[in-house]
Order: structure tokens, then sequence, then C-alpha cells
């Protein structure tokens, strides 16, 4: 099953697209999404150079299967960091190809030429913080048991090869603290409020759920791009949510160094944590940070 061609997968896609009759419009976060458009993002996912580096097709399962969306985003993963990556000139073509293609629903939605072309300058960016790696992935054991088993434990079926995806161990201790497997269905029950146990419990997550090093790892790597993001009040992203916050002295990098200098763990954009490696085919991102250093297994 696992890394089968491209196109097989592009194949599966093809007829994934003819049996599922599209509705007219599908709001995608309240962008309306006309048949044009849609027959050019699915030209852009199945024959276009775009579809070469970015593995759409391993995706397909999130919008037909009911099941835990780990395993799925794993295989994913395999595919993006172990292919060849996207060129600059393939991403300008394929952020172009939407552009053109899109041009009426982004006009209606108001979303700029410049946006679209922006997205699509974040594929480095986003296929380095999801080919981070961990060498000490969650287990029934990690944080003393604390959490407990997670529904589909860490395995073989999973990518080893230099670690455990941090996407698929992250998620899977959040699985592991909801107590159920991540499907769409339970993300959306949750998310919107519809299940309200699950509603409690994200609300209840401890600030310290951050000290992690695969966490630490991303934030690194973005802020590598991004060195400003460290620096931002945290009173001002509150800001946003209607939520006033007394300290306006802190920002994201000052909270995050002090809620887990227990561990310790600091913000450091040259260097990745300890036991934290990317695991990728010819990085494009620049300014990477190292490799942490290897650990010894522990929890
Ligand atoms: C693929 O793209 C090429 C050029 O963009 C076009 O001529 C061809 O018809 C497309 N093939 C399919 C199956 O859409
Ligand atoms: C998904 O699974 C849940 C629980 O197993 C079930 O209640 C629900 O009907 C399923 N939904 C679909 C679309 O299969
Ligand atoms: C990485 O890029 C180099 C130069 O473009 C190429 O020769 C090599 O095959 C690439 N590696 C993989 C695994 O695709
Ligand atoms: C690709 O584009 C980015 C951003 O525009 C630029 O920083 C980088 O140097 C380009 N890389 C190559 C190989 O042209
Ligand atoms: C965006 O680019 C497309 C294709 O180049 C063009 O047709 C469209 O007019 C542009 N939209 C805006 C708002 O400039
Ligand atoms: C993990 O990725 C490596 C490198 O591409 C590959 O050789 C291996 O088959 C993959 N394993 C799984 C289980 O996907
Ligand atoms: C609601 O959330 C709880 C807690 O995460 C979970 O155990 C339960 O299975 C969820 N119910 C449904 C119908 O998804
Ligand atoms: C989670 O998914 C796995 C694999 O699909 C399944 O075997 C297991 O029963 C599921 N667990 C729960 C609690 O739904
Ligand atoms: C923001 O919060 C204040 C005080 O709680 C409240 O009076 C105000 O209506 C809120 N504004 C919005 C946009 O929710
Ligand atoms: C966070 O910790 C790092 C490493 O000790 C340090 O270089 C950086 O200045 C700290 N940032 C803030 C805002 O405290
Ligand atoms: C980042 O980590 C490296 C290696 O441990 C260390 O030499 C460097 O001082 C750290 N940088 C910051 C800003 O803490
Ligand atoms: C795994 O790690 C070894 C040693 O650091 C490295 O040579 C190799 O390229 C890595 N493989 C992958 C797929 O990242």
């Amino acid at each position: 099953m696992k890394f089968a061609t491209s196109a097989a997968l592009f194949a599966g896609l093809a007829a994934v697209s003819a049996q599922v009759n599209l509705p007219s419009t599908i709001p995608i976060l309240g962008f309306p999404f006309g048949q044009q458009c849609q027959q050019t993002v699915l030209g852009l996912f199945t024959n276009s150079s775009f579809g070469q580096c970015f593995p759409a097709p391993a995706l397909l399962p999130l919008l037909s299967s009911n099941g835990s969306i780990i395993p799925v985003l794993d295989n994913f993963m395999t595919e993006l960091c172990y292919m060849q990556p996207c060129s600059n000139a393939t991403l300008t073509q394929a952020a172009q190809t939407i552009e053109a293609g899109c041009a009426s629903d982004l006009a209606t939605s108001k979303v700029s030429n410049q946006t679209i072309a922006t997205i699509f300058g974040l594929y480095p960016l986003i296929r380095e913080v999801l080919c981070l790696k961990t060498s000490n992935p969650y287990t029934a054991q990690s944080y003393g048991g604390f959490l407990g088993a997670p529904p589909i434990p860490i395995s073989s079926a999973y990518n080893q090869t230099n670690g455990t995806f941090c996407v698929s161990s992250v998620l899977t201790q959040l699985s592991a603290y909801f107590g159920t497997n991540l499907t769409i269905p339970f993300i959306a029950s949750a998310v919107t409020g519809a299940n309200s146990t699950a509603q409690q419990l994200a609300l209840g997550i401890q600030p310290n759920f951050a000290c992690n090093e695969c966490l630490f790892g991303g934030i690194d790597v973005v802020e590598a791009a991004y060195p400003a993001l460290g620096q931002v009040p945290i009173a001002a992203i509150l800001q946003y949510a209607n939520v006033s916050y007394p300290d306006q002295t802190a920002t994201v990098n000052s909270l995050l160094n002090s809620t887990c200098a227990y561990k310790p763990l600091a913000v450091n954009t040259t260097q990745l944590p300890a036991g934290i490696v990317v695991s990728i085919v010819n990085s494009t991102f620049p300014n990477a940070p190292a490799n942490g250093p290897a650990t010894t297994m522990s929890t």
C-alpha cells in the first residue's frame, strides 16, 4: 500500500472525481468553489508538474473514509518528504494556474492573486515542518503513563526511517488525550461544539502541552523563516479573541521559553531540540535549523 506510484494515485483521483458528483459549489471555509475552479484544482493535482511534487491523492481517504486521519497523514508525509520537491518554477506556475482558473471565485471572495502566490510560496516551509521526525514518539508510557494508550499505537505501519513523523506523534498523543480516534467527523464535532465533552477537553488542554520537542521543532522552523513572529506580544494575539492579557511585555517566545523552561526547552532557530531531525529529500527551505542532537530513549 505504501508509496504507490504517482500514476496509480492519479488514476485513483480521477476515478474518485468521476464518482463523486461534485456539487456546483463546495464552500471551503466560506470560499465559493465553482465548476471551473474545481476543474482547475483537479487538473493541477492530476495533470501538472505540481501534481508530481505534491501528493494530493494520498489525502483523498480523508474525504471518503471515517477512520483516523493519522495513518493517512503519515502516508502523505512519507510521499511528500521522500519524493522530489516542487521547484520555484513549478510553484509559480501552479499559483498562476489557480489565479487564472479561479479568477471569478477569488474576486467574489476578495482573495488577491498575491495571496495565492504567497500560499504556494509557503510550500518549502510547510514541507520542512511536516518532515520533522522524533526519535521519542508518543507511547502509552509517555508522561508517566498519564494519558494512557492511544487507540492506534505508533508502529512499523507508520514510516520509521530516521524516526517517527512529529505530526503522527503529536496527533497520537492528542488521540490518547481525547480517548478516541481522530476522525474527520470527530474533529468537526469537537470544533463546532456538537460533542461538548470533546470541546471541554479541548479547552482544558494545559499550556505545558506545548512543552514537546516536536512542537518546539515546528516553531523553530517557522521562526527561522519569520523571526518576527516570536516577538509578537501575547496581548496583541489575544486581542483578536477579545481577551485581555495583563502582561504587556510577554511575547510568543518569552511565554514559550518560560512555560517550558522545566524541560528545558527554548526557541532556537539554529538548532532543533534533542531527538528532532528533518528527514527529507532535497530540502528547498533556506536557513533550516540544524538537526537536534541524538537522545537516549526516555519518556
Ligand atoms: C493535461 O494538460 C494539458 C496541457 O495543460 C492538456 O492539453 C491536456 O488535455 C490535459 N489532460 C487532461 C487529461 O486533462
Ligand atoms: C462514522 O463512524 C461513526 C462511529 O463509528 C458512525 O456513527 C458514523 O455513522 C460513521 N459515519 C459515516 C459517514 O460512515
Ligand atoms: C536531489 O537533487 C539532486 C540534484 O537535483 C538529484 O540529483 C537527486 O536525484 C535528488 N535526490 C532525490 C532522492 O531525488
Ligand atoms: C525560490 O524562491 C524563493 C522566494 O521567492 C527565493 O528565496 C529562493 O532563492 C528561490 N530559490 C531558487 C532556487 O530560485
Ligand atoms: C489574477 O491573475 C489572473 C491570471 O493571471 C488574471 O486573469 C486576473 O485578472 C488577476 N486578478 C487580479 C485581481 O489581478
Ligand atoms: C519510509 O520512507 C522510506 C524512505 O522513503 C521508505 O524507503 C520506506 O519504505 C518507508 N516506509 C514506510 C512504512 O512507509
Ligand atoms: C465525543 O468526545 C468524547 C471525548 O473525546 C469521545 O470519547 C466520544 O467518542 C465523542 N463522541 C462522538 C460521537 O464522537
Ligand atoms: C480506531 O481505529 C482503529 C483502526 O481503524 C480501530 O481498530 C479501533 O477500533 C478504533 N478505536 C476506537 C476507540 O474507535
Ligand atoms: C469584547 O469584550 C467586552 C468585555 O467583555 C464586551 O463588552 C464586548 O462586547 C466584546 N466585543 C466583542 C466584539 O465581542
Ligand atoms: C528564549 O530562549 C532562547 C534560548 O535560551 C533565548 O536565546 C531567547 O532570547 C529567549 N527568548 C525570549 C523572548 O525570552
Ligand atoms: C541554539 O542551540 C545551540 C546548540 O545547542 C546553541 O549553541 C545556541 O546558543 C542556541 N541558540 C540560542 C539562541 O539559544
Ligand atoms: C537517515 O539518516 C542518515 C544518517 O543521518 C542519513 O544519511 C539519511 O539520508 C537519512 N535518511 C532519510 C530518508 O532522511
